[in-house]
């Protein structure tokens, strides 16, 4: 190969990194699906940006669904413990006459909607990217003969238009990074009706079992990419992420988790239960 060759490939080698470069550190500013980004990157950087979300997003379903396939049902039929919270707090605060529309989002394999609906009258979405915990979740509801349970596959940010009377979000949003943080949020904007309400649980800053493990992720605080990435909230951080809602209450909450492996994980989680007092929002 002459050298005129090998400065040729030199350049298109250095040229490829570079272009890599450039689409991934825009995707960490703004999802790709935004109009932001389809007017600020040339057509084909935006979809070469488009295919590494999707191969992200792909990988992270996949890796969830290896979680689902090795060990089924990892946190076993017990409700989460902000389950168990958002049904005492319904029991007591709400009509038992009405029933109350739910959007489950990351609903693993079914366990919390299945107790939403032993406990209180309702009717209730769940949705997860991962196909294996979609499956079991959906087997369960049939053998059960749950019917007002609806379960699909999805990614939160490709929902459907709908409102809906609670918002319920257990356990994913310490698994997301800041800028699909803020694409969630826009989720529960669009899907609350007026005076609806979200329940969210989210690792503290405080969390004995995974808080500090790992790698620093550089640039944030609080974050931490172990087998996963986790990022872990502050109150204050809570309390600005969801400015708009009117928070009823915003606590630490301690206790152990048993898992199917036998182990048994030690957390300090937020409980955050907030009514949303805007009226309408265009995702746009
Ligand atoms: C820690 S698990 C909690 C599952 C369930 N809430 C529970 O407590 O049993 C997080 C779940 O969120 C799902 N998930 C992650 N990213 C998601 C996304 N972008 N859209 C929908 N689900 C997602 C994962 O597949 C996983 O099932």
């Amino acid at each position: 190969m002459c050298p005129k060759d090998k400065i040729i490939i030199a350049y298109i080698n250095w040229a490829h990194i570079v272009q890599q470069r450039i689409c991934s550190s825009l995707l960490s500013l703004a999802h790709p699906n935004t109009a932001v980004l389809e007017k600020i990157l040339p057509p084909l950087y935006f979809t070469y940006a488009q295919t590494l979300y999707e191969m992200f997003v792909e990988e992270k379903s996949m890796s969830w669904d290896n979680e689902y396939k090795n060990f089924g049902n990892v946190w076993g039929e017990r409700p989460s413990e902000l389950a168990i919270t958002a049904v005492k707090y319904l029991q007591k605060n709400r009509s038992n006459n009405m029933i109350l529309s739910i959007l489950d989002i990351g609903c693993g394999y079914g366990r919390d909607a299945f107790y939403f609906l032993d406990n209180i009258r309702c009717r209730i979405l769940g949705i997860d990217i991962s196909e294996k915990a979609i499956d079991i979740a959906t087997n369960a509801a049939f053998k059960a003969q749950k019917e007002d349970v609806k379960i699909q596959c999805c990614n939160f940010t490709k929902l459907k238009e709908g409102k809906y009377d609670i918002v319920f979000i257990s356990n994913l949003y310490q698994l997301l990074k800041k800028n699909e943080r803020e694409e969630l949020r826009k989720t529960v904007m669009r899907t609350l009706k007026p005076n609806g309400l979200l329940f969210l649980g989210t690792l503290s800053e405080r969390d004995p079992e995974h808080y500090g493990k790992g790698t620093p992720v550089p640039g944030e605080s609080n974050s931490f990419q172990e087998k996963v990435y986790l990022h872990f909230c502050t109150k204050k951080e809570l309390v600005e992420d969801f400015t708009f809602l009117n928070i009823k209450e915003l606590y630490k909450h301690e206790y152990c988790e048993p898992r199917v492996t036998g182990e048994i994980h030690h957390h300090i989680s937020w409980i955050l239960i907030g009514e949303y007092v805007g009226t309408s929002y265009n995702s746009g």
